[in-house]
Order: C-alpha cells, then sequence, then structure tokens
C-alpha cells in the first residue's frame, strides 16, 4: 500500500513537474521547528513533519503549486508548502533522494522575522524609516545540506499571509560545505547567492560578509557594501572576492591568496537584502602531511648482537592526529611489524604546523633481523600515508651463520682452486724453464 502510494506520487511528480516545467524538483522533507508559544527561557521549540513540493514556475499569489497531490496523512496540512523557486537551487541534483533511500536530505524550516540589519554595511540597504506594506506576509527560512554532505543551502521565502505557497526571495548555497586544502596554495570557499528580480527588495543592493570562527570564537574577515560597490571592512590580509563575478553571477566566493594552518575553521557567508538576510556555514580543513626521516643516516652497519636506537623525525604536518609505526622487510621479503616505538611530545613550529618523533630500539640479539633489510617509517594522518625507508645492514661475529659458513667454503674452495691453477702454471713454466737451464749447462 505504502509501496502504491509513493509510486504514485512520483508518478505525479514527474507529471507536474518533470514533464511540464522542464526540470525535476524534489518533494522535500522537512522538519518544522520554531519555538513553544508562550516562550520559556531557554526557549522551548517544537518541531512537525513538513513538506515542501518545490517548482521552477513563478507563481502568482495564492496559486497552489502542484495542487492536487495527496499529502501524507502523517503531515499536518499546514504545514505543507508549494514553493516557487525560480533560481532552481532547491531542485539541485543532491536534495532528490532515491526512491526508497533512508538517507534524505537533511532540511529545517523555520519562522523568519524580516527586519532591517544591524551590521554597518548592510544598515544603508534599510535608509527608508518605512518598513514597506511587502514585509507583511509569512516569512521562512530554510536550511538545507544535500545527501552528497557537499551542497548548503539557506533560503528565505516570503508566502502571502496564510497561502503556503512561498516564493523563494534570497538563497545563498555552497558547493563545497567541506574544504580540504594543503598548506601554502590558494583556497576557495565556494559561496553563491540568487535574488529574486521581481522582489521589491531587489534593486536597492546587497551586502555579503564573511566571517571566521573557531572554537567559539569569531573574526570578520571581510564586509562587502554592495550599495556603494566597496569593502566596507577588509580585517584579512589575502582575503578577496571577485565584485565583477559578484555583480554579474552572485559568486561571493572567497579566495584565500595563500592557506596558513591557522585558517582552519568554519566560514560564514552572509548575504544580505534590505530587512532579510541568508547565510550558509563551510569548514575548512588545511591537511599537510608530514615530511619523514629516519637517523642516524645512513643506518651503520650492524654486528649481530649490537643494539642501536633509531629515530624517525615527522615534521611539517597539520593537523596534529598522527600515527607512526615501524616496519622491517627481511632479505626474505618478510613483513614485522615493529610497534610505534616510542612517542615524543609534539612541537609546534611557528607556522603552525606540528613534529613529533618516535625511537625504535634495535636489538640484533633479540630480534630476528637476519642480515638485514629495509627498516621503514610509517605516518598515518588524514592527509595521506607517508612512508621513508632505511637499509639495514648486519654482520655476524659471533660464529658465522650457515649462509655464512656455505660462503666462505665457497670462497675457500675458489681460492683453492686459483691457487691450484696459479702454481701449477707458474710450477710447470719454472720446470720447463729447468730443464733449459740444464741443457744450457
Ligand atoms: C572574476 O570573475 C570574472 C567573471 O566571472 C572572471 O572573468 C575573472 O577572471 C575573475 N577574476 C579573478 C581575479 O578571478
Ligand atoms: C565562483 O568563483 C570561484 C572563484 O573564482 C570559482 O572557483 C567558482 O567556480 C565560481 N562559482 C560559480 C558557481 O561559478
Amino acid at each position: 500500500m505504502a509501496g502504491i502510494s509513493t509510486f504514485y506520487r512520483v508518478s505525479v511528480i514527474c507529471v507536474s513537474v518533470l514533464c511540464v516545467f522542464g526540470t525535476p524538483c524534489p518533494v522535500l522533507e522537512c522538519w518544522f521547528v520554531q519555538e513553544k508559544p508562550g516562550g520559556g527561557f531557554p526557549a522551548a521549540m517544537t518541531q512537525e513533519k513538513s513538506l515542501m513540493y518545490v517548482s521552477t514556475d513563478p507563481v502568482e499569489d495564492g496559486r497552489e503549486v502542484g495542487a492536487g497531490r495527496m499529502p501524507p496523512a502523517d503531515i499536518n496540512p499546514s504545514r505543507i508548502y508549494h514553493v516557487s523557486d525560480p533560481s532552481a537551487t532547491l531542485c539541485s541534483s543532491s536534495l532528490q533522494a532515491p526512491a526508497g533511500a533512508v538517507k534524505k536530505p537533511q532540511c529545517e524550516i523555520n519562522p523568519f522575522l524580516p527586519q532591517p540589519a544591524r551590521v554597518q554595511w548592510a544598515a544603508p540597504l534599510t535608509s527608508s524609516a518605512h518598513s514597506p506594506i511587502y514585509l507583511q506576509a509569512d516569512w521562512f527560512s530554510a536550511a538545507l545540506l544535500g545527501l552528497d554532505g557537499q551542497l548548503v543551502m539557506s533560503s528565505v521565502m516570503r508566502s502571502p499571509t496564510a497561502t503556503n505557497t512561498p516564493s523563494v526571495v534570497l538563497s545563498v548555497v555552497s558547493r563545497t560545505a567541506t574544504v580540504r586544502s594543503r598548506l601554502g596554495v590558494p583556497a576557495v570557499l565556494d559561496c553563491g547567492f540568487w535574488t529574486d528580480p521581481s522582489s521589491p527588495l531587489t534593486g536597492s543592493g546587497f551586502a555579503v560578509e564573511w566571517r571566521y570562527q573557531f572554537r567559539g570564537e569569531g573574526r570578520l574577515l571581510l564586509a562587502y557594501d554592495g550599495k556603494n560597490d566597496r569593502y566596507a571592512e577588509t580585517s584579512e590580509e589575502g582575503a578577496e572576492l571577485n565584485f565583477t563575478a559578484l555583480h554579474q553571477t552572485g559568486n561571493a566566493s572567497l579566495m584565500l591568496e595563500e592557506t596558513k594552518v591557522r585558517d582552519s575553521g568554519t566560514y560564514i557567508c552572509t548575504v544580505y537584502l534590505p530587512y532579510v538576510l541568508a547565510q550558509v556555514a563551510l569548514d575548512l580543513e588545511i591537511e599537510e602531511p608530514p615530511s619523514l626521516s629516519i637517523s642516524p643516516a645512513p643506518l651503520p652497519m650492524l654486528y649481530t648482537g649490537q643494539a642501536i636506537t633509531v629515530q624517525c623525525d615527522a615534521s611539517g604536518f597539520a593537523p596534529l592526529t598522527l600515527k607512526l609505526h615501524w616496519e622491517f622487510v627481511g632479505a626474505d621479503g618478510k613483513v614485522q611489524h615493529l610497534g610505534e616505538g616510542g612517542m615524543s611530545g609534539h612541537r609546534q613550529a611557528s607556522d603552525g604546523t606540528f613534529s613529533q618523533s618516535s625511537w625504535l630500539d634495535l636489538d640484533t640479539s633479540r630480534m630476528d633481523l637476519g642480515r638485514g633489510g629495509e627498516l621503514s617509517c610509517v605516518a598515518l594522518h588524514s592527509a595521506g600515508t607517508r612512508r621513508v625507508s632505511s637499509t639495514l645492514s648486519i654482520v655476524g661475529v659471533n660464529g658465522p651463520s650457515i649462509e655464512d659458513s656455505m660462503a666462505m667454503v665457497a670462497v675457500a674452495l675458489g681460492l683453492y682452486g686459483i691457487i691450484k691453477v696459479v702454481s701449477w702454471a707458474f710450477g710447470s713454466s719454472g720446470s720447463a724453464d729447468g730443464s733449459q737451464d740444464m741443457k744450457d749447462k
């Protein structure tokens, strides 16, 4: 029964959306979250199941998008919304769960209260003392996270009072919710926005702001005053917007000239229109793998029974979490795992990168290292696995091994043969000379 109704729903979506408007748009399952009426502190929240039918068609006020579809019984009809999103941002493929999938895109809807911006770079947008009548409507904001975990968006929507037919007025989107970057390279934190050109809130400019947050501490990186087309604030060196792209395509991506370890953290892209704002948060993780070295280099030749402590230094890595271990590959190809050795504490360089060392006691009398092989130090790090190897040679003194004995026998036999040949050659010529001498005498 459930299967049939799902199928019915899917085919209706195809008929009314795919086949009529050309863009397949998902039906988004959301939580409608709001403060419990009556308040209290901390504010108690209520959460109700909600559904958004999305169309890319601009709707006339009051017309229902996708009207006539059968709503699921467990959803309050007053929490079913017929959303018009001409930008088609809500129709992104990463917001469309395959039929029957357990994992769904995340979606939360909240009531939204339009109000003049308090930040100084957005204040000029609402210089008029009277708020337009346009604001008297039901306003919502929707925050979504795509199935790929990389699409994040936030939309502000306006619905004529009590119609449940909101139209998107402002959308802010990032396609890179998590950015991993190496150290010392340029990085782009993707952020774009779309505004409804037919809304009275557009046309009088916008403002963009990027903030940085890490462990509860925040700072402003830059603020762009779109009304005057200039930065209102630039507190961060090497962080820029492309003004041309900002105006042409709503591309508000933050470009970092050169990543530093201290750039790791959360970045918040906020776009302001008069009275409304929307924002998305992105994480930047600077990940740099360690450089490894083994010392002493090269390893000295060891005699059987001798012990030595070798050291592996890992440096220049970030973030801090690192696992080091040792491996030994004998001449016979057998791999031995020698554990992590004794780990040092970590040190932090002035560029923010870390270093850490491991010591390994190689005791040839206790360990089965044969006549030597390849000693490796292996580092497991989020930026990748790194390995460094060094050749270890062990020679026997406390009684030769079987191989040594056989080699000695071979050498002895060889030497014996050479001596034999040489002495024969010299011996015979000597005797020839001797006979000559004897003849001459
Ligand atoms: C800025 O954006 C425009 C339009 O997208 C592009 O042509 C130009 O190369 C960009 N400039 C920089 C410095 O990235
Ligand atoms: C926005 O600009 C950045 C930096 O130039 C670029 O990497 C990104 O692809 C652009 N985004 C879009 C949607 O064009």
